[in-house]
Formats: C-alpha cells, structure tokens, sequence
C-alpha cells in the first residue's frame, strides 16, 4: 500500500510517502531561498519522497514574518530564489508544494533586541519561550489582537503569496493552519476569544481560516493544488485540546474541505492513537470521517516506521508525511522499498544548536555515510 502510486488532483503520486514541512532559517537575511536549500530539497525527491512540502514560508510584509532567516513569497526576488529550488525539485522527479504561514503570536526567532509587535486573534500571549533553535529568546510578547483590516491584510497576503507560489511554479499551496501559529489560533477557545463573526463555537471560529482557503482557491488556476494543515497541539501548548472535541473537528474538517481545501495535512505528536480520549479517532481519522467526498487526507506525527506509516493508510488516510524521520532518512521511501535498516534520528545531528541546514545534509555528504 505505502508504495502504490496514486493522485492528487491532476498529480501522479509514485507512493504515498511525503515530506513535512520543516521550517530550517537558512534563507538569506530578506527572505531568498538559496541554492543551498535546492539541494536540500531535491535530496528527498531524488531519495523517493513522492511530494514534498515547503518549510513555512512568510506570506507578508506586515506581520507574518516568524523567524529570521526565514524564506518568503513576498517579492519578485523571493519567486526567482524559489524557481531554483523548484525546478531542482521537479529535475529530481518530485511535485512540491509551499507551506503559507503567518506566525501570529508566535514569533519564534525574533531576539528582544528586534522587538516587533505580534497580532493573533486574540491578546493572549502565549504560554512558553521562544525557541532558541530559531534564534528566539524570552517570552512571546502580548499579541495586539487583530482588527479587521488586520485580517484583509493577513488575508491578502496568503493570496498573493500562492500566486507567487504559482509563479515560481510550485504545484500548489499547503496553507499553514497547524501548531499554534495565526490561522491555528483561530480554531482554538483559548487563543481565540473574539466576540465578532470570527470568535465563539467551531463555526464561528473556523471562518477565518476558511475565508482564506477559499479566497486563496479562487485567485490560483485550475489545477493549481490549495491543501490545508490542521493541529490541535501547538507549539506553546503541546497538550491543546479543543473545548468541544471531535464536534469541533467535524466542523472544521467539514468547513475547511467544502472551502475549497484539494487537501487536509493533520498533524500530532502520535498519529496511531486517540486524539479525542481513550477510544476515539485519532485526527487523521476524524479528518477521513468529516471531509467532503474528494478532499484528500494526509496524516502526519510519528510515522517513521513503515509499519506506522502503513496503519496511517490503513485509518483511513490517503497520503502520510514524515519529519524528523525523512532528515535522518532522505532516502525514506527508497530504504522502506528495500526493507533496508533505516537511521534513528539525532537531534544534536540536526537541530542543535540552532535548525539551519548542516553541511552533512547536503548531497555527497549524507547523514548516513558520514557517521
Ligand atoms: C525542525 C523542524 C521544523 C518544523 N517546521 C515546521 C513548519 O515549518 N511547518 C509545520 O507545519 N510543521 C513544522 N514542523 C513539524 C513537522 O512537520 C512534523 O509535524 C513533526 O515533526 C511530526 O512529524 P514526525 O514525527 O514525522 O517528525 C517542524 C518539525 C521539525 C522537527
């Protein structure tokens, strides 16, 4: 099953294995991808990955910035850096999607020597510190809570950044709505405490985030792939649980899917157990159970071992994504054919101290042969 082919959408998929997204503050300091980072991403199509997707990508000039380091789709400069890398990708046989992401309260790698105010739906700040691997230290500030031009600004910017996605001739969009940032937040009781349209039950509080999968449908071409990420855990708050459980899930997956999203990406710590208490569906499944008829689901959060990957699929999901294991394994879906012993991922190897691409990640130089 793990390495029938498939589709989504107008794609051929080689297998169902694909690349997360990983978010690795190796642009330049204005937001260019660089040669480096192509590749660093053809390296998982070459080793078999069928589809990959982007690490977070900023989306405007305004507030979605969450890292330094961190690449956008801004500018004209921003599209040229990130042709290189697509067609790189595309040599090695892989379609490639870019993750959209607007950090909302969580502005990880901004150092209180560059303070910059954050907005989020709500003012509440987030309970944790910033993450040093990102260049981040300190508290997250108190976000100001986003007005309604705020959100025009914030919706405007998802959009014309999946245009300049189309332009540099990515295969789609993966709209980053997972793990606590902007799009997130909404979801969530907690971070979301607005008494507008935007604020209130799951209705309510999966508008937003809808208005933007639609509006970013609606200005792509045809074929042009627009999926969703959905987290109930975030970053800040590994333990996040929406108030009214898998009633919250079925109208967000319902909501998200009949917006327009080609694709649902869950994502949780451990995506072979219950997210919703001891006997429920884990959120891969709720999203199987709760999207409409052709929204494909795509399960990410401990799979990297085929034998978790391949009860992914068995759940129910149509598509699985690893992290942490694809870095120690950039040839993942090529060893799993092979049943080749696979390398346990080290983060010291990886992300220690700080998450920039390392020297051993790049071709001819791979984990596995260097140590
Ligand atoms: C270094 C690193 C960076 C990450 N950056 C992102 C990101 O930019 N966007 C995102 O949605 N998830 C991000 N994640 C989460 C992963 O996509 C994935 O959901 C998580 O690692 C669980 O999958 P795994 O068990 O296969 O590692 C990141 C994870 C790691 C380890």
């Amino acid at each position: 099953m793990l390495f029938d082919s498939t589709s989504l959408k107008d794609l051929t998929l080689d297998n169902r294995v694909g690349l997360a997204p990983m978010t690795r503050v190796s642009a330049t300091e204005d937001g260019c991808a660089t040669d480096e980072m192509a590749q660093y991403y053809a390296k998982f199509a070459d080793g078999g990955f069928s589809f990959l997707v982007t690490e977070g990508v900023y989306t405007d000039n305004a507030y979605s910035k969450g890292y330094l380091s961190q690449p956008g789709l801004v500018t004209a400069d921003h599209v040229d850096a990130w042709s290189t890398v697509v067609a790189a990708v595309h040599d090695a046989g892989s379609p490639i999607f870019a993750q959209l992401m607007h950090c909302g309260a969580q502005n990880q790698g901004m150092p209180p020597s560059e303070p910059q105010e954050t907005i989020a739906p709500s003012a509440v700040q987030p309970e944790a510190e910033k993450s040093e691997a990102y260049g981040g230290s300190g508290s997250y500030p108190v976000p100001e809570q986003a007005t309604h031009d705020d959100l025009d600004t914030a919706r405007e910017g998802f959009v014309s950044a999946a245009k300049n996605a189309a332009e540099a001739g990515f295969d789609g969009v993966e709209i980053h709505g997972a793990n606590g940032y902007f799009l997130n937040e909404f979801l969530s009781s907690t971070m979301n405490q607005r008494d507008d349209e935007y604020g209130g039950g799951p209705e309510a509080r999966v508008r937003y985030p809808a208005e933007v999968v639609s509006a970013v449908a609606d200005a792509v071409p045809e074929e042009f792939v627009v999926g969703i990420r959905i987290s109930q855990t975030m970053v800040t708050d590994t333990e996040h649980q929406w108030k009214e459980g898998e009633d919250a899930a079925a109208v967000f997956f319902e909501e998200l899917s009949a917006a327009g999203a080609d694709f649902v990406h869950t994502t949780e710590p451990d995506a072979t157990v219950s997210s919703f208490g001891e006997a429920g569906f884990s959120l891969g499944e709720a999203a199987v159970e709760y999207v409409t008829d052709d929204t494909v689901v795509i399960a990410n959060g401990g799979l990297g071992t085929p034998e978790a990957a391949r009860s992914a699929l068995e759940d129910g999901a149509d598509l699985l994504t690893l992290a942490t294991s694809a870095l120690a394994n950039p040839d993942w879906p090529t060893r799993a054919a092979h049943d080749d012993e696979l390398v346990e991922f080290d983060y010291r190897k990886f992300l220690r101290p700080e998450a920039t691409i390392s020297e051993h990640e790049l071709p001819n130089n791979t984990p596995s042969s260097n140590n």
